[in-house]
């Protein structure tokens, strides 16, 4: 077991990638918080797991600075402090930039980065406590190269690789290590906001089928092949990995 009794608090856990990775981090041991916005979401993640007090939720909107950083107290409370972050919290943002809606830039800003600062900034302190820990961030293949048609999401995404590269520096002392998985497009409820924004269910099956011609591995990327990317860098494994960017993307950067 990779993960006996470490403290895992894991963001936007109530579906896809972040559900995938609160069943792998239990899997392997870990006493897990999940937190999302959605309230049924978590209370229908408990009733499936049936985990016990293995498994507590905190129901928070990380959009907001309140929420990002209370949900961190709010875990660290009732885990009893926190050694790995996975703070997967991110959403696509708007399409093009001409005559851009600056609130639904905010917005995207807010849960992409601001998400993910604040909560680092709130569990350094805990880790500490506990004399060190991990945090692990999600970015996006559209974090590591441009994307034609999401340039706010890949803005935002590329900020979360430099914020991890910045802060695996700022908290090694701290014996905190800080790494970033890129997923490339996945097989969750989120990928129709990017193949499927404000077209058919058939030009959006058209624009997956094109994705998928840049993807060497011509496929999806399957919720848990991301979490165990998260896993293996929050976990001893990964002891001396410090500051990368994983792509989790089928050969899909390799260009
Ligand atoms: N799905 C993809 O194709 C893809 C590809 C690369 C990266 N990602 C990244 O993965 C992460 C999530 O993707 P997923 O595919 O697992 O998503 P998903 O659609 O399966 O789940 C998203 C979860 O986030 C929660 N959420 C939404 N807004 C929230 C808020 N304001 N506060 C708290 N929780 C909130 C939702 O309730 C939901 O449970 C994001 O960071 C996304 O950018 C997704």
């Amino acid at each position: 077991m990779r993960m006996k009794d470490k403290l895992v608090m894991v963001t936007a856990a109530a579906s896809g990638m972040g559900r995938a990775g609160v069943e792998l981090f239990l899997a392997e041991g870990a006493r897990v918080c999940a937190v999302d916005v959605d309230a049924a979401g978590l209370a229908a993640l408990v009733r499936q797991l049936d985990a016990g007090d293995r498994l507590v939720t905190v129901e928070a909107d990380l959009s907001t600075a309140g929420g990002a950083r209370g949900s961190v107290d709010a875990a660290a409370e009732k885990l009893g402090g926190i050694d790995v972050l996975w703070a997967h919290a991110g959403a696509p943002g708007p399409g093009g930039i001409e005559d851009l809606d600056i609130d639904a830039w905010q917005r995207a800003v807010a849960l992409n980065l601001q998400s993910a600062t604040l909560a680092a900034g709130q569990v350094i302190g805990h880790m500490r406590k506990r004399g060190g820990g991990a945090i692990v961030f999600t970015a996006s293949v559209s974090g590591m190269v441009g994307s034609m048609w999401a340039p706010v999401y890949s803005s935002c995404k590329f900020a979360v690789v430099g914020l991890t590269k910045s802060l695996a520096q700022t908290f090694a002392p701290d014996n905190v290590r800080v790494n970033v998985v890129c997923p490339g497009l996945a097989d969750t409820p989120m990928k129709t906001g990017f193949t499927g924004r404000g077209v058919s269910a058939e030009v959006a099956a058209e624009n997956e089928a094109r994705m998928m011609t840049l993807v060497p591995m011509g496929r999806l990327v399957r919720p848990d092949e991301v979490a165990k990317a998260a896993l293996w860098l929050a976990s001893e494994d990964a002891s001396f990995v410090t500051g990368i960017a994983l792509p989790v993307d089928g050969g899909f950067t390799c260009r």
